[in-house]
């Protein structure tokens, strides 16, 4: 069965123990959090003390989403913060292996994640460290934005690269998946889909949750 991670970023801020413990009650896997520096993307989200501020609010695993420069900074704060699975933009200006390297040193779940224009074949080099592999179906900043398709075949090699490696990873996308879209990605056999705006735009957390699952058994 696929684990829906919801991104907390389209929720309402101003309630966010309510809004964590709502999606707990409402089939929720984990939870995902989408961390932004202003650099590496054009937008400010939430730091650590976001992070803690929930962590005993949820027994949910907190997915956290690295959008950040120089992330291996910061590793040891978010481990701190109550962080059960990070993940790093091959993009961020790091040492990539050295950062996941550092991210299993605090025995935490260790991320890879890939924008849209990034091809498949950079994840090849740290297959052997990785426990999951995030592909980003929209360019990363913003949550509402449109799932796009041309991603599509990246994801289906993106597979092929971790059955050959027969090495437990897992799979995850991030970026406008809704009832539609959940259909083209669950083809690939993913293992946890992200989404936010689908989730918090609706009165009825448990309905969206439950009509994704449903959709990815069929
Ligand atoms: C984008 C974030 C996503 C985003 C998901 O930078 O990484 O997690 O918030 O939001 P939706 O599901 O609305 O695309
Ligand atoms: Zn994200």
């Amino acid at each position: 069965m696929i684990k829906i991670s919801p991104s907390i970023l389209s929720s309402d801020f101003s309630n966010l123990e309510t809004e964590v413990r709502l999606l707990e009650k409402s089939g929720a896997d984990m939870i995902h959090i989408d961390v932004m520096d202003g650099i590496f993307v054009n937008n400010i989200t939430m730091g650590p003390v976001i992070l803690k501020s929930i962590r005993n609010k949820t027994v949910l695993p907190f997915d956290v989403h690295l959008m950040i420069i120089d992330p291996i900074k910061f590793i040891e704060s978010f481990v701190n913060a109550g962080s059960d699975i990070i993940s790093i933009h091959y993009e961020a200006n790091s040492d990539i292996r050295e950062t996941l390297k550092c991210i299993k040193f605090y025995n935490k779940k260790a991320g890879l994640v890939i924008n849209p224009n990034t091809p498949a074949e950079v994840t090849l080099d740290f297959l052997d460290i990785i426990d999951l592999i995030v592909i980003m179906t929209v360019e990363p900043g913003f949550s509402g934005q449109k799932f796009m398709y041309n991603i599509l075949p990246k994801i289906k090699l993106i597979k092929e690269y971790i059955n050959k490696s027969g090495k437990d990873i897992e799979l995850e996308i991030d970026g406008g998946v809704d009832d539609l879209t959940v259909k083209e990605v669950i083809k690939y056999d993913i293992d946890i889909v992200v989404a936010g705006s689908y989730i918090f735009n609706s009165n009825n957390y448990k309905n969206k949750i439950q009509l994704l699952k449903s959709l990815s058994c069929t």
